[in-house]
């Protein structure tokens, strides 16, 4: 008897019942929202970054539609790590797998946000190391790969679960970043975040975001998150989530053919419904039916033999 194909993935360690993750921020971090995502398909959520302290976001407005994708630019507000802890012990009490996803410019922040997660009962941690607009964290903190390095350090030895490290193609030095963080002991990488972007409304003459940049997300991001995973993929050993304008089984599919062992879906949630991640998944294993394949690991980098 031939053996059933199978979408479960190993990745980092990390045993998910699918590839499908929810990316970080699309949803917010309410339980309620969590497990209807998850009982939707994912195997696994992501919590809109946190950082120690409770951080106010920006004005409105902070979404814009563009062409071929989204403009956002949140601030990164979010109510702080104890308030994060609260909620993810509750998500964690559902058996719904939860990465906590983290940011700041301190590596003693890191540190004890990670031990408070860890308890909390995060399964993974990735760390935000690539938002595009905001002063002082994000890419601004990814650049520099000696802090990145400092970073991954303080959260490797805080914990013995996974440890993602996200970055973004605006990131000039992204390869450095990715290599700064594989050495400082990074279980894996996950690409794209954002790239900084920018729309003017031409009737008022004003930028249309009131942080005037943002992070774009969506199809027109999709090409160049491939690339960066292909790249990354070259110059790496540890594991890559693909991330980056995922609409379509074809879209997750050609991330795994560029190195990515999973993959996370975002913006797609915000024009279609929670029934888009059994349409991909489904694909994929009509797909993985076709080519013969039984796990998704069989066809993973495949793109780099040719
Ligand atoms: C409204 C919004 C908020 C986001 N907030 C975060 C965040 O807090 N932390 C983070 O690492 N990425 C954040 N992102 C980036 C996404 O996690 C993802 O990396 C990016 O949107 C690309 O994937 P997509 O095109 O499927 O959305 C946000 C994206 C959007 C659209």
């Amino acid at each position: 008897m031939q053996a059933q194909i199978s979408l479960e993935v190993q990745i980092a360690g990390l045993s998910l019942r699918n590839p499908i993750i929810l990316a970080s921020g699309i949803l917010g971090h309410s339980t309620e929202v969590f497990e209807r995502i998850y009982n939707a398909g994912v195997s696994a959520v992501i919590g809109k970054s946190v950082s120690l302290q409770p951080r106010e976001a920006y004005k409105p407005p902070t979404v814009v539609q563009v062409n071929s994708g989204y403009l956002n630019a949140i601030g990164l507000g979010n109510p702080g790590a104890d308030a994060f802890a609260q909620e993810l012990k509750k998500v964690s009490a559902r058996k719904i797998p939860v990465i906590a996803s983290m940011f700041g410019s301190d590596p003693n922040d890191f540190e004890r946000m990670t031990k408070l997660f860890d308890s909390a009962g995060a399964v993974a941690f990735e760390l935000n190391l690539s938002c595009p607009h905001v002063k002082g964290v994000g890419t601004e903190v990814g650049h520099d790969p000696h802090l990145v390095a400092a970073i991954v350090k303080a959260v490797r030895k805080s914990t013995s679960k996974p440890v993602f490290a996200k970055v973004s193609p605006g990131m000039e030095t992204m390869l450095q970043t990715v290599k700064a963080a594989e050495e400082a002991g990074a279980s894996g990488i996950t690409a794209t975040n954002t790239i900084r972007a920018m729309a003017i409304d031409v009737e008022s003459r004003v930028p249309y975001l009131s942080n005037r940049f943002g992070g774009l997300s969506g199809d027109a991001l999709h090409p160049i998150a491939v690339r960066c995973v292909y790249e990354i993929a070259e110059q790496t050993k540890i594991p890559i989530i693909g991330c980056g304008g995922i609409d379509s089984w074809e879209d997750a599919v050609e991330f795994i053919l560029a190195g990515a062992s999973a993959v996370e879906i975002g913006t797609v949630l915000a024009y279609r419904p929670p029934t888009v991640i059994e349409e991909i998944l489904s694909g994929i294993r009509g797909y993985m039916t076709r080519k013969g394949y039984k796990r998704v690991s069989d066809f993973v980098g495949l793109a780099h033999s040719r």
